[in-house]
């Protein structure tokens, strides 16, 4: 898979404050990567020095195999951008400037422009100024949206929209995704990730911490297991693997290392199972487990 972006042991210092010590991950065509990590983790300063806004100090980072600080307008011309906080010109109403996005994009799909306007409920005759937090954000969603680039990032693309809304962006991300384009999707909203994302890079305190795909990442983390059986289940808590055993009659629940998986289902099986379920941790248990140590 050719790599669209190429990020390798950046490092970033704000005066003598680092940001980001060690920094590394890819972008394949036809990928979206999932960039997760909590409030300050250098995300944002990532997708600032990938979009040549901010100069790093060390490492590697290319796009399209160029280089992002030195070759940022021809890169620019082939990447679409969306930062959580949307800034638009006051006086100008939402449709003009989706058609000035679109004008220094070099031109955009008018068809799709008005599809996505419909799609997002926006109201394109408005001022920017009367727009609340969710339809700035809308503006700048649709400005990328209907421009064909080859390369999106998205920072928190989805902060302020409704439910509703975040499922017309999911959408429009599958499509983007499904035409073969490349995707960089941060973002606070983990069913989002969950649900677009080929591969997840978790950052933390300025460094990679975790890449790969959810399966991978999973294989790292436990399954929550509910059991019946007709023997005695108190005997599987000590049992190497089992957490947070929880028991009620002929119940149990617990969570699982997947790595242990087979001596735990072998053990059960010895006490008669009669019920079985169990329950793939989400990328928010995911999360959190990494996060609470
Ligand atoms: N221009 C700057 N000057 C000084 N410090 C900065 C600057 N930009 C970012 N930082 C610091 O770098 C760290 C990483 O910030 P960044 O915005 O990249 O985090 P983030 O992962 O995007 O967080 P969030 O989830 O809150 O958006 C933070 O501690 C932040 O205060
Ligand atoms: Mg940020």
């Amino acid at each position: 898979m050719a790599e669209i972006v190429k990020v390798q042991g950046l490092q970033k210092k704000f005066g003598k404050f680092q940001a980001l010590y060690d920094v590394s991950f890819t972008v394949g065509a036809g990928e979206v990567v999932g960039f997760i990590g909590p409030n300050g983790a250098g995300k944002s300063t990532t997708i600032r020095t990938l979009l040549g806004i901010i100069q790093r100090d060390a490492g590697l980072v290319e796009i399209f195999g160029k280089d992002a600080w030195k070759d940022s307008l021809a890169i620019h011309s082939r990447i679409s951008y969306v930062p959580g906080d949307v800034a638009l010109w006051p006086n100008l109403t939402g449709g003009e400037i989706i058609d000035l996005f679109i004008k220094l994009h070099g031109g955009g799909d008018q068809k799709k422009r008005e599809q996505l306007i419909e799609r997002f409920e926006l109201d394109p005759k408005k001022k920017a100024k009367s727009y609340s937090k969710g339809n700035r954000q809308k503006v700048g969603l649709i400005a990328a949206l209907c421009v064909d680039s080859d390369l999106y990032i998205f920072d928190e693309p989805t902060s302020g929209l409704d439910p509703l809304m975040e499922a017309v962006f999911q959408d429009e991300v599958e499509k983007i995704k499904n035409a073969g384009k490349a995707i960089l999707l941060s973002s606070h909203i983990l069913s989002e990730v969950e649900r677009l994302a080929d591969k997840v890079v978790i950052i933390r305190q300025g460094k990679v911490v975790e890449t790969g795909t959810l399966n991978e990442l999973r294989h790292l983390t436990r399954s929550t297991i509910t059991l019946e059986t007709s023997g005695d289940l108190s005997t599987l808590a000590s049992i190497v693997g089992v957490h947070d055993f929880v028991q009620t009659d002929q119940q149990a629940t617990f969570s699982a290392d997947n790595q242990y998986i087979n001596d735990i289902l072998l053990a059960a099986t010895k006490l008669g199972v009669k019920k079985f379920e169990a329950v793939p941790p989400t990328l928010e248990d995911l999360f959190m487990r990494h996060y609470e140590g």
